[in-house]
Parts: C-alpha cells; structure tokens; sequence
C-alpha cells in the first residue's frame, strides 16, 4: 500500500504542494490529473524518492518502479550494453544469470573434494534463476518489446545504437518486465503510437499491481484507472473521486472538459461509422439501406458534436513570419535510408511549395522522424538528394526537447534567438506564460508542458517561413494544445508536421499528408483521420 501523508513543496516563494495525502491500495489504480505545471511530476518524483519535500512523509510497498516524463534524459544505460542485460537488471535476473554460469565453470574445473559444496550452491542458483523467469523471460521482453512496436529492436542490440525514441520505450519495457507491486508512470504514452498506445491500455487494465499514472491521455484515463487524484492549480491540494475520468468530470461538473470528452467520443463513432460505410459501399447495391442509415448517422452526430466555447483561452500567439520564402521550399529526389541492413524507407520524392502544410503519416518505426532530419540534413541519407529553397528559414521542433539547452535559463534560451529585441523577448515569452521571476528558471527543471512552450516561444520569436514539427503537442494540457493548434492554423508559412493528434491536425488544417513509409503524397481529407488517429 502506498501512503502519502502531508506532503508540502515549495520552489523558493512558490508554492506548489500543500498538504497532499493520499493512498494508493493494493491493485488499485489511480490517475493523477491538472494543467500543465500543477506539479504533478514533482508530486511523483516525491513519491518515488527521487525527490525530496518539505515536509510530509511517504510509504512506499516493498516494490515499486517509476518511469520519468523525461526518460531520455534520466535514464542512464551502461554502454555497450544489450536490450536483454538492461531488461534483466530491472529484477535481478542478469546477476543470477552471471552467477549461474560462473559455478557451471567451477564445476566443470573442480576437484572432486570440492563437488558437493558447489552442487548445492549450483542447485540455489537454478532455483534464483526459476524463481525470476529466467525460462520465459526472453519471450517475455519480446512480447512487450512487440506491444510498445518498438520495430526492429532485438534483444543483443546494443542500447546505445537505439534512437531516442526506442529507448523510452525500452524504459518503459524494462518498468513492466519488473512487474512490481506498484508502477509510478509519468505521461508514459506520450512517445506512443496509438496502437501501442491501445495496448499499453490494456497492458495496465488487467495489471495485477497497484498503478499511479499520470496522463492528459483521456482515454487511458477512462480506461485504466478506477480513482482520480487533481492536483488543483490554485490551492495547491490535492482532490480525490471515485471512478474513472468520465465519472470525474460529471461529478465536478467540469463543463469544458466533459464537452471535449464528448467531442472525442463522438469524433471516434463517426470514424469508426465512416469506416464500415465505406466497406459497405464495396457490396454495391446489396447494401445501399445500410449505408443510407449509417451516413444519416454520421451527418446527425456531426451536427451533434458540442461547440467549444471561443472565449476560454488563456494564451494567444500568432506566428509571424519574418520573410517569405521560394515558391519552392522543399524538393526530395529518390530520398532512401536505413539503419545498417535495416531499410526505413526508399526512393522517396515529394515538392513542398510555399504555403503547403503537410502532415507525415505512419506507424512508429515507419521512418517519420528520420525523414524529417534527413530532410534537414541532421541524420545523413543513404541516397537521393534533398533541395531546399532558397530564402528558407527553418523553425524546427524536435521530440524529446532535443532542442533546448538543460543549462540554460528561459530567458537566455529565448534571448540567444533574438538578442537585439529583449522587449520582444519578454513579451512573447509572457505569451507562453513565463512571467516574472519565472523567466530565470533553469530549463532542466521546467515541467513536460513548459518545456515545449519554451521550444514553441523560440519558434516565434525567430519567425521562419518553414516549421518541421516533430509530435509538437505531446506533454500539452487540452487547453494548450487547442492555442497552439490554432496558432499554427493562421500560420502562413509552410508546415512539415508529424503528429497523430487529430484535433490538432484539424486545427493546422493542412493541404496534403505523406504516408510513410512508402512515401506517397496524398490531398487531405477528413477520412484520412482515422489512419492519422492510428499513425
Ligand atoms: N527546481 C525547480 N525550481 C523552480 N521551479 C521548479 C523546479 N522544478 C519544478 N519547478 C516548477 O514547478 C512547477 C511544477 O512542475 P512539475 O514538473 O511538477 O509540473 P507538472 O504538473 O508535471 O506539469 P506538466 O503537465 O507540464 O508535466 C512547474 O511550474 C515547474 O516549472
Ligand atoms: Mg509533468
């Protein structure tokens, strides 16, 4: 059982926790929710000991794994290391493996007067090695290695040569080979494709032990947990309710949060009627009333879906561009890549003119960030050539804060952008909420959230013609997500984006998808949802 009584946290004169207590019983699963800097990581951070409060005290089970907001820069990984030692040093197994054949060799090399002593010790190791799953446990990585769709990845890989994203998700792989009494999860779907998505969902469902996860993934929320924990921003305590995330907001009567709810619930019927329409129309005639009925549900729902109000904004930021660029922003000929014998993707060719706003499209592993860094010459091709335009002034957002430096404080991050203009500066980092003393805040110790406002305020204040988005609304509340969405929407410059969120591409609005990884250009069309939803 986990216990949390009385915990107080203040950053200098701010105060973030006040008196949070709260438990976690055996098997139970709890979601902790709020905005974007509520001080949900710091709470679990506190949980885990990783952190330390000002008071208040925590009882943890016997076993417990957490997984960081920010795997990939927390979790360190020995070099050379293989998939399979780092997944066994979770529980122990790599030790009882080493110990296991270390007395094979003894025994092989022993005089006889020496035998029974090291057979016993030989028949206690295979017992350890029994008692951690060592028969199974190769299979066991490689089903959850299959169910993150961590594609490619086998288990003598080197750790070391995976890709950023790969390795957050081992992480998170290594966490569930563990299987301890509670898991402490922080956003852990934010690196997923939906699919794996769906099954880490399912995964946590049937998770035989107690869970504390903190997520802005509606779904999860409502599928996985059966206790809501709000951390409200303005009092700093801590509310706890019964039930999933549905029942939480009927309860508190969270009107702007049930309408999304809902919005999202009925997006997903209208994909999924879409769906069966269209493979009704393949039956041709046979099925004509069928699909009537259905398209009149469709058109009803669609009018259904509840209108957001306009005015609940707390942020509002345009994008200005500074000057524009060719007609001809991008130009990929015969583009091919792979990862040692590993093909990515092959004979790619696309043109993006001024204007365009394109939005990549594919499974994880499909290539989709390594088609955007070839395109700005970050990973090397393997062959064809990428021309860009000229006058083209490149914003570019990374996944895992690549782009920021931990060091740094916000506002010398944003003033090294724009160094001439530190009014400007102030005023746009205002905009993404970094007021006041907030601005001297070293970066490393911002929240998920905060840390792509600050990569998004950059984006701003060094005004490109071309934005190359990777994921740019994971770590973002609702609210966030849906100002930047629109930002984005009245940008006039060319976007490159990759993102499975489809209200965000709804807000973005864009002119054309690429579907990795065969690399086919395609008009954009809201029945392509349903694929984005999936990518
Ligand atoms: N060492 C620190 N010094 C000053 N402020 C800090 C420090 N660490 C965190 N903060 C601030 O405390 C607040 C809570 O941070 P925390 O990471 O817990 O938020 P969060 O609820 O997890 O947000 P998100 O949803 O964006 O991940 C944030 O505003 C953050 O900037
Ligand atoms: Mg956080």
């Amino acid at each position: 059982m986990l216990q949390v009584n009385h915990i107080k946290l203040s950053y200098g004169p701010r105060l973030i926790l006040d008196n949070v207590s709260f438990t976690v019983a055996p098997g139970e699963k709890a979601g902790l929710i709020g905005v974007n800097g509520a001080g949900k990581s710091s709470l679990l951070k506190i949980v885990a000991g990783l952190h330390e409060s000002d008071g208040g005290t925590v009882t943890l089970p016997r076993s417990f794994g957490y997984l960081s907001q920010d795997v990939a820069h927390e979790t360190p990984i020995a070099a050379g290391e293989t998939v399979r030692d780092f997944v066994f040093t979770s529980t122990g197994l790599d030790k009882a493996i080493l110990a296991y054949e270390e007395l094979s060799h003894k025994i092989a090399d022993a005089a006889n007067g020496n035998l029974p002593t090291l057979l016993e010790y030989f028949d206690n190791a295979q017992a350890a090695l029994e008692r951690l799953g060592y028969y199974d446990a190769d299979a066991r990585v490689e089903q959850l290695i299959n169910g993150l769709n961590i594609g490619g990845v086998t288990l003598d890989r080197t750790v070391s040569t995976l890709s950023g994203g790969q390795k957050t998700k081992l992480a998170l792989v290594r966490l569930l080979f563990q299987a301890p009494e509670l898991l402490l999860l922080d956003e852990p779907t934010n690196f997923l494709d939906v699919e794996a998505g769906d099954w880490l969902m399912e995964f946590l469902e049937s998770y035989k032990g107690a869970l504390l996860i903190i997520s802005h993934d509606l779904d999860l929320l409502d599928r996985s947990i059966n206790k809501v924990l709000r951390l409200n921003e303005f009092t700093h305590k801590l509310e706890e309710y019964r039930g999933t995330y549905s029942n939480y907001l009927t309860v508190t009567g969270d009107a702007l949060a049930l309408m999304e709810r809902t919005k999202q619930q009925q997006e997903r019927e209208i994909s999924r009627l879409r769906k069966t329409s269209d493979k009704l129309r393949g039956f041709g005639a046979t099925r004509v009333k069928q699909r009537i009925a259905m398209d009149k549900r469709i058109a009803s729902l669609e009018v259904s879906k509840p209108q957001l109000p306009q005015n609940s904004r707390r942020i509002k930021i345009d994008f200005p561009v500074r000057m524009p660029s060719s007609h001809l922003v991008v130009r990929a000929d015969h583009l091919s890549k792979s990862y040692g014998s590993k093909e990515i993707f092959s004979n790619i060719n696309f043109e993006i003119e001024r204007g365009q706003r394109l939005v990549i499209v594919g499974l994880n592993g499909a290539g989709k960030t390594t088609l955007l860094r070839t395109l700005l010459g970050i990973t090397p091709l393997n062959g064809g050539k990428v021309t860009m335009g000229d006058r083209v002034e490149l914003g570019y957002y990374a996944q895992e804060n690549e782009g920021l430096d931990y060091d740094n404080t916000v506002l010398n991050e944003a003033t090294e952008i724009l160094p001439e203009n530190v009014k400007r500066v102030r005023s746009i980092l205002g905009r993404f909420l970094f007021n006041g003393d907030r601005v001297f805040q070293k970066i490393e110790t911002l929240s998920g959230g905060e840390k792509t406002r600050l990569a998004l305020a950059k984006m701003v204040l060094a005004g490109p013609n071309l934005l190359v988005l990777d994921e740019p609304t994971t770590h973002l509340d609702v609210n966030s997500r849906t100002i930047i969405g629109e930002a984005l929407g009245s940008y006039n410059g060319t976007i490159i984006t990759v993102t499975h969120d489809v209200d965000f591409v709804r807000n973005v609005n864009p002119t054309t998808l690429l579907l990795m990884p065969e690399g086919r250009i395609v008009v954009y069309d809201t029945k392509y949802d349903d694929l984005l939803e999936r990518a």
